[in-house]
């Protein structure tokens, strides 16, 4: 965050501001005045960083959400915004958080990840990734599922990257992380309602205009609630080759995750409904996740086959599998390809994929 700060900002920050400006840094975590943690290398380590007071520290809160525009304080005890360099900051003060102020920034980081890097960082084998281009080439609706700051949005912005440049995409997101390089694009973001509760413009909101704006592909940064409905309604009608992310811990989970998230709409639908829906919606299930050793990988990529007895059901078309733990603390194993997908046959007549 440091360069383009407002150098008050560094000020207000300056217990931590060695780690803002050191790049191997993703994530700063602040738990109240003297406890600071930070990511590096994917893992989460201790510091002796403090802040002077919890004063000191919920001052530094206050101004970062005043450069933006924002309040916190008793009346909004929660920040959730975007610095001007792409950062994020989340925030929640005292009595709501136990331990005085804490704050959580990630690092937005320049150097996105390109399809070269997952390579190079074993995040996916070459095999994978001829698959995904393969997923996004055909128009398959995929879900890339995955916890907390596994990686999904960056597979996501790879997967964008396989976009035909003369296709007309459609970028909805809550903050702005995507970077797609095609020609075509035209993205949207949401608004926080004012401190009234007036004014906020939703994921769902968006849909609704996108759809009326002749997109090719959707492409979704996050499902986290009724948006999902309006998601599932709109790749059951055509929109196919779209694309997002949700918060799952396994592919299976992330089906079930969207039929949770498509209720929460309010809009009253029966479950066999909703399955179906989402059985038929979603095609593929690219699945993210952070291993104890502190890499990300690709670590699963499903299809979603057709309901049986009203049960989801997966194919599974690649998988990693860890054999062992190096001494150096590395996970080591193989990123194995699994089922053909059903649609094979037909990629190969398209020259997508290669002959058996
Ligand atoms: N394959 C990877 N190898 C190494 N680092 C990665 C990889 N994928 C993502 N990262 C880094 O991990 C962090 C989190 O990535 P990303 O934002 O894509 O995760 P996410 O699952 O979308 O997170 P969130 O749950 O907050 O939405 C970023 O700093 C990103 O640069
Ligand atoms: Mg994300």
């Amino acid at each position: 965050m440091s360069p383009a700060a407002p150098t008050f900002l560094v000020l207000f920050l300056e217990p931590i501001r060695r780690y803002l400006e050191d790049d191997d840094i993703s994530e700063i975590l602040i738990n109240g005045p003297a406890s600071v943690y930070i990511e590096r290398g994917g893992k989460l380590h201790a510091t002796d960083a403090a802040f002077a007071s919890e004063p000191a520290l919920r001052a530094a809160a206050a101004n970062i959400a005043k450069s933006v525009g924002r309040t916190l304080d008793d009346a909004h005890p929660q920040l959730d915004a975007r610095l001007p360099d792409g950062s994020r900051v989340h925030a929640v003060v005292p009595p709501l958080s136990r331990c005085g102020t804490v704050v959580a920034i990630r690092k937005f980081k320049r150097e996105t990840l390109d399809a070269d890097k997952l390579l190079e960082y074993g995040s996916i084998s070459p095999d994978g990734l001829a698959l995904l281009r393969t997923v996004v080439a055909m128009h398959k609706n995929v879900m890339v599922s995955g916890g907390t700051s596994s990686g999904k949005t960056s597979v996501l912005n790879v997967l964008s990257s396989f976009i035909a440049p003369d296709e007309r995409v459609l970028v909805l997101e809550d903050a702005s992380e995507l970077q797609l390089q095609q020609e075509h694009v035209v993205s949207f973001e949401t608004r926080k309602p004012d401190a009234h509760g007036k004014g906020g413009i939703t994921i769902r909101d968006l849909i609704f205009s996108a759809l009326r704006l002749r997109p090719d592909r959707l492409v979704i940064g996050e499902i986290r609630g009724g948006e999902a409905l309006d998601l599932l309604q709109a790749l059951n009608t055509g929109h196919a080759g779209s694309m997002s992310t949700i918060h799952a811990n396994a592919p299976l989970e992330c089906l079930f995750r969207l039929e949770t998230c498509a209720l929460l709409s309010g809009i009253d639908i029966p479950l066999a409904a909703l399955r179906a829906q989402v059985a038929s919606a979603v095609d593929v299930v690219v699945h993210t996740a952070r291993l104890p050793d502190g890499s990300r990988k690709i670590v699963a990529v499903s299809e979603v086959m057709p309901l049986e007895g009203g049960n989801y059901r997966l194919r599974e078309l690649m998988a990693w599998r860890t054999d062992r733990r190096a001494d150096d603390g590395r996970l080591e194993g193989a990123f194995e390809t699994k089922d053909e997908p059903t649609f094979a046959a037909q990629a190969r007549q398209l020259g997508l994929l290669p002959g058996p």
